[in-house]
This record gives structure tokens, C-alpha cells and sequence, in this order.
């Protein structure tokens, strides 16, 4: 037996963050033109992409994603005026942190996807699958399961009690 027949193939895992009046519709046209995609895609729905922060996209990565993107309306026509143009520098900065932390920014993308472009919504879909797939698995996701089995050194109520406030000071742990 080789090594190929003992690996399961590498399938990636990619979220997308879609806005519901273009991407998602575009998504929903995709489905009804029957349209086929990389069923890798993991799409969720959000009022407009400027809603979307650097936390809630790293903690993508952090829960395991091979690759996301957010995928909003054309500039110019979101529903929440700059939405969009919110969530361009949104990426770009959460791409310079993923640098940092050793990730790819190319496993990061914002997309502009009209509510009338459903083949275009398929090919986004694929062309991040696609990208995943060359990038291989986020370098999380091992690190993820090497902690899975491994127990907390003490208890939470192990931990020795915080030292006394005086007044007006704060303690955290
Ligand atoms: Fe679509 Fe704002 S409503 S990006």
C-alpha cells in the first residue's frame, strides 16, 4: 500500500461571508440556474459585508477554514452606502495580520458579486476552492487537533485566588 492510499485526499474548507442582497442572492440564482459548484463552500448569510471585522474572520481560520471570503454588491450599490468599500479595508488589513501569523493572505479574499451574476458566484466559489486546494491545509488546523486531547494544566477553580482589590482597583484574569 503507498502512502497516497493510506492520506485521505485533502478536501478544503472554505466559509464564505456572503451579503444578502447581492452575493447570497447571486448564490440563491446560482442554485435555480443549477448552476455546479465546489460543494466545499460553507456559505453565510450577513445583512451587508461591512459587518464583517478582522476577530470574526480570523476566528474562521482559527476554527479551521483552508480559505474565506466575503463576497458583497458592486462598489457603488451596497445597501448600507460604504459597506462594502468597509469590507475591502477590512481584508486588506486582516490579510497583513494573517502574514503575520504565518498564514497565506492569499486564503483571504472580498469579492464584489452583483445579485444578477450567478455564474459568477460559482466561479468565485471554485477559483477559492481551487486556491485552497494549491495552498494545502491552514497550518491551524494541526496545531488544532495536536491540542484537541490535551487537558487544561489545573482545573479553572485550581487557580489561586486573585489578591484582594483595594478600592477603585480592577483585576483581571
Ligand atoms: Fe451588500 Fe452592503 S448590502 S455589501
Amino acid at each position: 500500500m503507498t502512502q497516497n492510499d493510506t492520506t485521505e485526499p485533502f478536501e478544503p474548507k472554505v466559509v464564505a461571508y456572503c451579503c444578502t442582497y447581492c452575493a447570497y442572492t447571486a448564490g440563491d440564482l446560482a442554485g435555480s440556474m443549477r448552476l455546479e459548484y465546489a460543494p466545499n463552500v460553507r456559505v453565510v448569510q450577513i445583512l451587508c459585508t461591512g459587518k464583517i471585522d478582522a476577530v470574526l474572520l480570523l476566528r474562521a481560520f482559527e476554527d479551521g477554514a483552508d480559505a474565506v471570503y466575503v463576497a458583497g454588491c458592486a462598489i457603488g450599490d451596497c445597501h448600507f452606502l460604504e459597506g462594502n468599500l468597509r469590507a475591502i479595508q477590512t481584508v486588506a488589513h486582516t490579510k497583513k495580520l494573517l502574514a503575520e501569523i504565518g498564514l497565506e493572505p492569499q486564503r483571504l479574499e472580498f469579492f464584489q458579486i452583483p445579485a444578477s451574476a450567478g455564474p459568477l458566484f460559482a466561479q468565485r466559489a471554485n477559483e477559492m476552492t481551487e486556491r485552497a486546494q494549491k495552498l494545502g491545509p491552514n497550518p491551524l488546523r494541526k496545531t488544532m487537533k495536536q491540542n484537541a486531547g490535551r487537558k487544561l494544566d489545573k482545573a479553572p477553580d485550581q487557580h489561586p485566588p486573585l489578591p484582594q482589590a483595594k478600592h477603585g482597583q480592577l483585576y483581571c484574569r
